[in-house]
């Protein structure tokens, strides 16, 4: 096989070609996949068949699978879980209002997840899109001022999903909630490349400097992060495997009309690094 990875946008995203998922990968192949996750952040690869296992055999390449940990989990595949809104699949499923605000998954957590995939099985014809934001070139692009003004910070990350994704600034910080605090400014394992580690929906304060401060700073970054230059919105057609890089990206959902079904098989790769 011979990997192909086409940009998608000027900004973050490839579309990969040349390679058939639910067959076995040389190691070759799978450097090659690598290099291009590395580069690019966000891989789609279409017009592909693969079912649970070939989905999970496939993360595996790349790290250990995250069990299921914010819903109950079906004990044959404790590491995939549906993300829809259809009510009859007799499996473990959910759909947050929260990911239509920008976010990197688990950053409440000590070691949030390297990175997840998302199979397409069923897709509305219009909205249910994913945005995409590169995290590395907003960082990238900061003025030497900003650089030197967020660099060193921390923030604390923290996601009630209980309640409405909105409760910042100001909300009232559960102790009992998983959070964490992270640098805002992080450095990519792999690529030594630094990126901006905050985003919209669950990072509350910058935890050095007064409130206001730290309003100041989360929205000026969010904006920064979510300016047009930095996405790639992607529109769904079924059988897409879909796999980012959530070290140095970020992702959003759109709306689309709840009477319309959307399905996505998700099985997410634990990273083994804290975030530095
Ligand atoms: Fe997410």
């Amino acid at each position: 096989m011979t990997v192909i990875a086409k940009p998608l946008s000027e900004a973050i995203g490839a579309s990969v070609t040349g390679v058939d998922l639910s067959r076995e990968l040389s190691l070759e192949t799978i450097t090659e996949i690598k290099n291009a996750w590395y580069r690019h952040s966000v891989l789609v690869f279409p017009n592909q068949s693969i079912n649970d296992e070939q989905q999970e055999k496939f993360c595996r390449y790349f790290g250990e699978l995250e069990r299921v940990r914010t819903t109950t989990v079906a004990e044959d595949h404790p590491h995939v879980m549906l993300i829809t809104n259809a009510k009859d699949t007799g499996k473990p499923t959910a759909l947050e209002d929260g990911e239509m605000m920008f976010h990197y998954d688990q950053c409440y957590y000590e070691k949030p997840c390297m990175g997840a995939t998302l199979f397409s099985l069923e897709v509305p014809d219009v909205g249910g899109n994913t945005l995409f934001a590169n995290c590395t070139k907003a960082y990238e692009a900061l003025s030497p001022s900003w650089k030197e003004r967020v660099i060193g910070l921390k923030a604390l990350n923290y996601y009630d999903y209980g309640i409405s994704p909105t409760m910042r600034p100001g909300g009232e910080i559960d102790p009992s909630i998983p959070q964490w605090v992270h640098p805002v400014v992080r450095t990519h394992p792999e690529t030594g490349r630094k990126a901006l580690y905050v985003n919209r929906l669950m990072s509350m304060r910058v935890v050095e400097v007064s409130n206001e401060e730290s309003q100041e700073i989360l929205q000026f970054l969010f904006d920064h992060i979510e300016s047009r230059q930095f996405i790639y919105e992607h529109s769904w057609s079924v059988g897409e495997l879909v796999m980012w890089d959530n070290r140095c990206s970020v992702h959003a959902r759109t709306h689309f009309a709840p009477e319309k079904r959307r399905m996505m098989r998700r099985v997410t790769i634990r990273d083994p690094i804290p975030v530095k």
